[in-house]
């Protein structure tokens, strides 16, 4: 995994930026994957202000969503989809179309899953996808326990994760849905490359088991250790308690700027 610890969020926002920039420029179809949450908010605020400015273009972009709450009504603030809209599709140029997301109201979950599944490999799988993590090392909503392989299907949240996202609820965790539906680890590690954000010290235990600790389901973001190119944006607080920080800042320092991440 590559590490790198910068000075605020907004350091990380550019610099995830610029890599959507370059695969969008590359790439015939890109696909992104998009994380909902607050660690992804200085991407999207940088995509955003690239393509008020015309230096970037999401237009030929699909995109999937990571995960989605089960049981919220179409046009709840806190539904994922509304959240993506008003994050990042709204401030992008991105047809609201090529953007999917689990259906989380299907009446049949199931054939819900499966369908998404399908959608992620017909638009010939994710180039770049971008995760954040749970304070108890959850990966898109694969809580702790969760198969390493598994695939996109429901989830029972945990009380940790419910009342992590309260915030979003007007601190009233009975209002955090119980269920979801979420990738599981193993559609995520399909992707090319993923993008993992953490910031504040609630998030540095969960990076040290992810980055330094034994591979467990009970961590599930540890199933990163397994892939070829993983990158981690941390804050100080987040990094706080690795081991190999100040390597991972000499190795970032001395890496030629035009590497990109
Ligand atoms: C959201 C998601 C979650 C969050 C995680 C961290 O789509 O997949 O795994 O990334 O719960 O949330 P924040 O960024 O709000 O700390």
């Amino acid at each position: 995994m590559e590490i790198v610890i910068v000075d605020m969020q907004e350091t990380a926002g550019s610099l995830v930026a610029d890599a959507i920039s370059h695969l969008v420029e590359s790439t015939v179809n890109p696909v992104l994957g998009v994380a909902t949450g607050s660690s992804p908010g200085a991407v999207y605020r940088e995509l955003g202000r690239r393509v008020a400015s015309g230096q970037l273009s999401l237009k030929n972009t699909q995109a999937f969503m990571l995960d989605e709450y089960v049981g919220l009504p179409p046009e709840h603030p806190q539904r994922y989809r509304v959240v993506i809209d008003r994050e990042f599709v709204q401030p992008t140029d991105i047809d609201p179309a090529n953007v999917h997301g689990p259906d989380g109201q299907a009446q049949d979950i199931d054939q819900a899953c499966a369908d998404y599944e399908r959608a992620i490999a017909a638009a010939g799988g994710i180039d770049l996808q971008i995760l954040g993590i749970g304070s108890d090392g959850h990966i898109a909503f694969n809580e702790p326990g969760s198969s390493l392989g598994s695939r996109t299907r429901l989830k029972t949240l945990t009380k940790q994760t419910r009342v992590d996202n309260a915030r979003f609820f007007d601190d009233n965790v009975d209002s955090v849905p119980q269920h979801c539906l979420t990738q599981g680890v193993g559609t995520i590690m399909e992707a090319d490359h993923l993008v993992l954000l953490a910031f504040g010290q609630s998030k540095a235990e969960a990076i040290h088991h992810m980055v330094e600790g034994p591979v467990s389901a009970m961590w599930p973001a540890t199933a990163l250790q397994f892939h070829p190119h993983v990158t981690v944006l941390l804050d100080e607080a987040a990094a706080s308690r690795l081991q190999l920080a100040s390597y991972a800042r000499q190795a970032w320092d001395s890496k030629p700027a035009w590497q990109g991440l």
